[in-house]
């Protein structure tokens, strides 16, 4: 099996300390950070925004896994390639036309992935498949950090994975653990996002390692 990519979510770092705990997470093994980006329209709650990629990115190299949980993300697309955004991530449910949003994105040439909510079906977004390099199938209902995995969701791995090419990336995000990591990868995700796990942990490396322990 391909490796499993841990991308810690930044939601829960500290952000007075957002370098210390970056560095942190590089020499913990981390292999992309995820960015939770909220605009309290899509979701109930608001977080970080351009600046803030635009900041991380001049202090790592690794991978900026960005989630955009905002209505038109096509309207700042070119705004976060800017920023130094590696993957972009929109929300199905957040568009009209998801086909023209993953086309805008490739066209800065970096990774597109589209998001389904917990209640949305997988088969609504399988004639993307082609097309994308990344599917987040959402574990929680999006919005906070610390919620706790939703079985079903899991379920919807299997769909994707069916119909998947052989370079998409199958993530899930949201009250990601060991034991729930494992239950997403050997139904067969293969990128892991995980705020509260791994920074409530005091090591971050057994953490990140931890949740690899399924591949
Ligand atoms: C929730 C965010 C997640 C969140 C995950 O809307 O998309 O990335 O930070 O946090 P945990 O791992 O604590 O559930
Ligand atoms: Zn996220």
């Amino acid at each position: 099996m391909s490796k499993i990519i841990v991308s810690p979510s930044l939601l829960s770092a500290d952000f007075a300390n957002l370098e210390r705990d970056i560095k942190l997470l590089e020499m913990s093994g981390a292999d992309w950070l995820h960015v939770d980006v909220m605009d309290g329209l899509f979701v109930p709650n608001i977080s970080v925004g351009i600046p803030v990629v635009q900041s991380i990115r001049k202090i790592t190299k690794l991978c900026l896994d960005v989630h955009l949980m905002i209505q038109n993300p096509q309207n700042y697309i070119e705004q976060f390639v800017k920023a130094g955004a590696d993957i972009l991530t929109f929300h199905y449910e957040a568009v009209k036309q998801p086909r023209d949003v993953i086309d805008l994105i490739k066209s800065y040439n970096i990774k597109a992935g589209i998001s389904i909510k917990p209640d949305t079906l997988p088969e609504k977004i399988l004639e993307f498949l082609p097309d994308l390099d990344l599917v987040l199938i959402m574990t929680v209902e999006p919005g906070f950090g610390g919620q706790s995995f939703i079985n079903y969701c899991a379920d919807k791995i299997k769909v994707i994975k069916k119909h998947a090419h052989e370079g998409l990336f199958i993530q899930v995000d949201g009250g990601i653990n060991d034991v729930t990591a494992k239950i997403c990868t050997d139904l067969g995700a293969n990128s892991l996002v995980a705020g509260n796990y791994i920074f409530k942990s005091n090591d971050f490396r057994s953490a990140i390692k931890l949740l690899r322990q399924g591949s």
